[in-house]
C-alpha cells in the first residue's frame, strides 16, 4: 500500500534527472563543464564563452562567439517601465529581495514569447535572462545608494559593463579597471554552474510544472538566498568581521563554536554536500584573491589574513578532518568582491547573476529532453483516521 517509498531527506543519494552539463567528483575534488576542467576554463576562457559552452555543449567557433556575444549585448536593456517596479521598494531593501521580484516580473514584458514548447522562444528567454541580469543587479545597488540607474554599454565586455553600471555615473566618464574586470569575469565563471545544487534543483522542479523561465529563475534566486547556499558569501564576510583579529586564540574560539553542537554557528564558506575534498573553485578563488589584492596594491588585507589563518587552523583540526570539511566556493570570493568595491549585500546577487546561465541551461535541457512533473512523496507521521467529535 501507501508508504513504501525510498526515504532520502536532503536527497543525499537520489538522482533526480539525467544531465550532460556538469560533472562533479566530490571525493577527488573535480569539476568539469561539458568535460572541460574548471581550472582550464578559469585560465583560458571567459564568462560569455563559458555560457555558450554550458548552453550548447561545445566551445564556440570565433564566428559563433561573435554572434552570441553580440546577441547577448543587444538584449542588455530592460523595459523602462521596470524602473517603476524598483521605485516601489524601500531604499534599504536587500538587493536579493528586489531581484526575486523583478526577475519574476520580467515575464510580464514577454507574454508573446513564453511558449516553452517552442525552442526558439526558449532560446530568446535564455538570452534575455543572461543579458539583463547584470542590468537588473546593478540597478538594485544604484537604488540602494540613491544614484541614477545607468544604462548598459554594449561596447564593453560582460564584466566591464557590469562594473560600469555599478560604479559609473552620468556626470563623469568611468574607466573600468582591467584588473577588476578580469577578476569579476573569473568570479562569474567560477559560479556559472554546479549541477543539481539546491537552487538549480528548484529551477528544475519549478520548470517541471511548465512554468515560464522567468518564474523558474526567480524561484532559483529565492533558493540561492539562504546562508547554507549562495547567501554564504555574504555570511563569510560578516563572520570575518565578527572574528575581528587574526590572533590564534581568537580564531580558535570561533572554531570551537563551530564544533559545538549546542551552538548553531557554522564556519561559513566551509563544507559541501558533494565535495569531501577541496572545492576546486575555492583553490582558483584563493589564487585570484592573492593576485587581485597584489595588483590593486592592497597589501596585508586584514580579512584575508583572518581567512587564511582560519582555513589553516580548521584544516588541522580533528573535527574538520573527520568530517572532510574544506573551504567551498564562497570562502574567498567575498574578499575579492570587497577589494573591487562591491558592497557586501550585493555578493549573493552576483552569485545569482553568474548562476543564471547554469539555471537556464538546466531548464532548457530538461524541457528539450522530456520530463514529468516533480512530485516527491512523504512518510506520513500524523494521526491515523479519526472522527470529528460530535460534541465540538
Ligand atoms: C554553495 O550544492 C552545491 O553545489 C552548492 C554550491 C553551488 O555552487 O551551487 O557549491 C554553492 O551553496 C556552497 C555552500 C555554502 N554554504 C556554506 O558555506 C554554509 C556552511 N556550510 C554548511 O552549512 C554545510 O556544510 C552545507 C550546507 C554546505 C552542506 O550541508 P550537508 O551536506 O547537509 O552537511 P552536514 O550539515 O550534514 O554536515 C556533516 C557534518 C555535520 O556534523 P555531524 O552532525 O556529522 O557531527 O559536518 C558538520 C555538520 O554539523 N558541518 C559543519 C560545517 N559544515 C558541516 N560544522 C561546522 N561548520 C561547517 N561549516
Amino acid at each position: 500500500g501507501e508508504g513504501l517509498f525510498t526515504y532520502d531527506p536532503g536527497f543525499v543519494a537520489t538522482a533526480a534527472c539525467e544531465s550532460g552539463i556538469t560533472y562533479i567528483d566530490g571525493a577527488a575534488g573535480v569539476l568539469l563543464h561539458r568535460g572541460y576542467p574548471i581550472e582550464q576554463l578559469a585560465d583560458n576562457s571567459n564568462y560569455v564563452e563559458l555560457s555558450y559552452l554550458l548552453m550548447f555543449g561545445e566551445l564556440p567557433t570565433a564566428e559563433q562567439y561573435r554572434d552570441f556575444a553580440g546577441t547577448v549585448g543587444r538584449h542588455t536593456m530592460v523595459h523602462e517601465q521596470i524602473v517603476n517596479f524598483y521605485k516601489g521598494f524601500r531604499r534599504d531593501a536587500h538587493p536579493m529581495a528586489i531581484l526575486c521580484g523583478v526577475v519574476g516580473g520580467l515575464a510580464a514584458f514577454y507574454h508573446d514569447n513564453l511558449d516553452i514548447t517552442d525552442a526558439e522562444q526558449r532560446h530568446v528567454s535564455a538570452i534575455r535572462l543572461i543579458a539583463k541580469m547584470p542590468t537588473l543587479a546593478a540597478m538594485c545597488h544604484k537604488y540602494n545608494i540613491g544614484q541614477p540607474f545607468m544604462y548598459p554599454r554594449n561596447d564593453l565586455s560582460y564584466a566591464e559593463n557590469f562594473l560600469h553600471m555599478m560604479f559609473g555615473n552620468p556626470c563623469e566618464s568611468y574607466e573600468v579597471n582591467p584588473i577588476m574586470a578580469k577578476a569579476m569575469d573569473r568570479i562569474f565563471m567560477l559560479h556559472a554552474d554546479h549541477e543539481q545544487n539546491a537552487s538549480t534543483s528548484t529551477v528544475r522542479l519549478t520548470g517541471s510544472t511548465g512554468a515560464n523561465p522567468f518564474a523558474c529563475i526567480s524561484a532559483g534566486i529565492a533558493a540561492l538566498w539562504g546562508p547554507a547556499h549562495g547567501g554564504a558569501n555574504e555570511a563569510v564576510l560578516a563572520m570575518l568581521d565578527e572574528i575581528g583579529d587574526d590572533s590564534e586564540e581568537n580564531i580558535q574560539r570561533f572554531i570551537d563554536k563551530a564544533k559545538d553542537k549546542n551552538d548553531p554557528f557554522k564556519l561559513m564558506g566551509f563544507g559541501h554536500r558533494v565535495y569531501r575534498n577541496f572545492d576546486p573553485r575555492a583553490k582558483v578563488m584563493k589564487e585570484t584573491c592573492d593576485e587581485v589584492l597584489r595588483e590593486l596594491g592592497i597589501a596585508d588585507d586584514p580579512q584575508l589574513k583572518i581567512a587564511k589563518r582560519l582555513e589553516q587552523i580548521a584544516l588541522e583540526d580533528e573535527y574538520f578532518i573527520e568530517r572532510k570539511l574544506y573551504p567551498n566556493v564562497d570562502f574567498y570570493s567575498g574578499i575579492i568582491l570587497k577589494a573591487i568595491g562591491i558592497p557586501t549585500n550585493m555578493f549573493t546577487v552576483i552569485f545569482a547573476m553568474a548562476r543564471t546561465v547554469g539555471w537556464i541551461s538546466h531548464w532548457n535541457e530538461m524541457i528539450s529532453n522530456g520530463y514529468r512533473i516533480g512530485r516527491p512523496r512523504q512518510l506520513y507521521t500524523g494521526h491515523t483516521k479519526r472522527d470529528y467529535p460530535s460534541s465540538h
